[in-house]
């Protein structure tokens, strides 16, 4: 077990945040592997430290970037050159077995088992299901690999700009060769996919096991009323996250590495997104969704706005309001 860890990365000191809950989370869950942390250099001295307290290990790594606007922009996501800093993971050598997972994910319960699987298996892209979702896969490190993979990405870029794409391409037997490396899609569970598919997660969802939090938004782009334990929603935003994971998030966040955070940084300023961080109370958790003074939208309107991806999810078309009106055509 000594060999074998869980892997993440974050560039920043927004992305350590998200390793730190997903740490945590992992923690929580009682993991029997070690936790690594890929840093980047702007990880400031605090949040590395903290890092340091939930991580076996924190290792600084160099910057790689992908700089292809095009394909970047193409998947409208200019940040994810920085990506390719990913390819890293492969030099940990000290480690037989690894599973890498963005610091955009959270456990929900023990993951161990993953460490039966072989390089490469990940799930399904929710997207694209003839392509891995690199958001969480398991790997076997070999500077072997890191060198072929880093060749590939001189050689030929990657087709969306990050490190999916190269790995897609590397890894390009994975959707037909071996059905064992195929996750189930529990262990990659995006938002993008519940709203795509609701009776499908009516029916699986409470079997999730990763949650991942793809795409712009990000739990930590929220702020959080600690007082009533509630995450502050934009209704007009086109986040495509779900409330009650959010929240989680949140939970952890503010529970467990918030407390840190602050003996860490002492009297030094740090954004928490955190509201009345220092008061514990105990109300009832929801999301809260700002009463929009906007004009009411027609049906067809709303239709045309969800049907071009711009769906209201933390608002008219929140998960809550289409689960009551599935429930009043199953029961
Ligand atoms: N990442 C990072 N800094 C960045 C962008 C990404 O450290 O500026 C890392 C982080 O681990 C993140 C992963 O790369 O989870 C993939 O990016 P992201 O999760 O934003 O992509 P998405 O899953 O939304 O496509
Ligand atoms: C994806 C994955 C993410 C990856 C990014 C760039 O959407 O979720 O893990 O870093 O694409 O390729
Ligand atoms: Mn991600």
């Amino acid at each position: 077990m000594a060999d074998q860890a869980f892997v993440t990365l974050a560039t920043n000191d927004s992305y350590a945040k998200g390793a730190m809950v997903l740490g945590k989370s992992l923690r929580a869950h009682k993991t029997s592997r070690k936790l690594v942390a890929l840093i980047g250099p702007h990880v400031t001295e605090p949040a590395r430290d903290v890092l340091q307290k939930i991580y076996d290990e924190v290792r600084l790594v160099d910057l790689l970037d992908s700089k292809d606007a095009a394909h970047l922009s193409l998947m409208k996501r200019p940040d994810l050159g920085v990506t390719f800093t990913k390819l890293h993971c492969w030099t940990l050598t000290h480690y037989s077995k690894c599973v890498f997972m963005d610091a955009d994910t959270l456990v929900l319960s023990n993951v161990d088992e993953l460490f039966n699987r072989e390089e490469l298996s990940a799930a399904p892209d929710p997207g694209w299901p003839d392509c891995f979702n690199s958001g969480v896969f398991v790997f076997r490190p070999s500077i072997e690999t890191y060198g072929q993979l880093l060749q590939l990405c001189t050689e030929s870029g990657s087709f969306d700009g990050g490190d999916q794409g190269v790995l897609n391409s590397f890894f390009s037997n994975w959707s037909t060769a071996d059905i064992t490396k195929h996750l189930p899609f529990i262990y990659n569970l995006s938002s993008i996919a519940i709203y795509s598919y609701l009776p499908a997660f009516k029916q699986y969802g409470s079997d999730a096991k990763v949650v991942h939090f793809l795409g712009k938004m990000k739990p930590w782009n929220y702020s959080y009323d600690a007082t009533t334990k509630s995450v502050k929603g934009h209704s007009q935003d086109p986040s495509t996250l779900h409330p009650d994971y959010l929240l989680k998030w949140w939970h952890i966040y503010s529970g467990a590495v918030l407390p840190m955070m602050k003996e860490q940084y002492g009297s030094e300023h740090f954004y928490s997104g955190c509201e009345d961080s220092e008061e514990i109370h105990h109300g009832v958790s929801q999301i809260q969704v700002s009463p929009s003074p906007r004009p009411t939208v027609s049906s067809e309107e709303r239709k045309q706005k969800w049907e071009q991806g711009q769906a209201d999810y933390m608002g008219m078309d929140s998960f809550e309001n289409i689960q009551r009106k599935l429930d009043s055509f199953l029961n």
